[in-house]
């Protein structure tokens, strides 16, 4: 099956396709589908965020979509950037900016989380699923992989900027949501293919 996603982020696009491809679903950029929105997100949480994003793009291509919103929430910053983690400081700085705000910050109290919520949305209705990723914030960038704030966060001995597409799909929240997302449409259309 042919799923649109609502995004402009080249590195979601690639992380869902990495993911869902292998369980056959196929993921359709914007552009493949012949449409370009950038709606404004201005929703209180990520399920608002990811619905506005997925209801702009269906109402242009009627074919099933889907939306990524996504945050970093830092335990020693109250949960910010969360919603706010795009537009929290410019896209080269959002990692030194956060190891700036967290200087003085002791390694027990450097526990974060990343939360995806994925919205679909087709013919029969819309509806979210979530997954979330527990870690914490390292004390200097590390890896080349990833985007955001991937040098940053730290789960197990790596940052998610030092592993492989593979190892960061298998643990990421991305991962996790967009394996309940397979689980959705394997309801609501029989078959992916996944078990092919
Ligand atoms: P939004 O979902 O478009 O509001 O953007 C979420 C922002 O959170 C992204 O631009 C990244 O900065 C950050 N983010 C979301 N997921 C990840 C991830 O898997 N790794 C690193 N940063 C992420």
């Amino acid at each position: 099956m042919q799923v649109v996603m609502a995004t402009n982020n080249e590195n979601k696009l690639r992380e869902a396709r990495e993911i869902l491809s292998p369980l056959g679903i196929e993921v359709l950029s914007q552009t493949e589908a012949g449409v370009h929105v950038d709606p404004e997100e201005n929703g209180e949480t990520f399920a608002e965020n990811a619905l506005i994003k997925a209801r702009a793009v269906f109402e242009l291509v009627k074919k099933p979509v889907i939306a990524d919103d996504s945050g970093l929430c830092v335990d020693a910053l109250g949960g910010r950037p969360g919603v706010y983690s795009a537009r929290y400081a410019p896209k080269d700085q959002l990692c030194s900016k956060l190891l700036g705000e967290l200087r003085d910050v002791p390694e027990e109290e450097r526990g974060a989380y990343f939360c995806c919520t994925i919205a679909y949305i087709d013919e029969n209705g819309s509806g979210t699923v979530a997954g979330k990723c527990e870690g914490m914030i390292g004390y200097e960038e590390r890896g080349t992989n990833g985007f955001g704030y991937d040098p940053v966060f730290v789960y197990g001995d790596k940052t998610l900027a030092e592993m492989t597409a593979e190892e960061k799909n298998a643990i990421s929240h991305r991962g996790a949501a967009m394996r309940q997302l397979c689980e959705v449409f394997r309801e609501r259309y029989g078959e992916t293919h996944a078990d092919k």
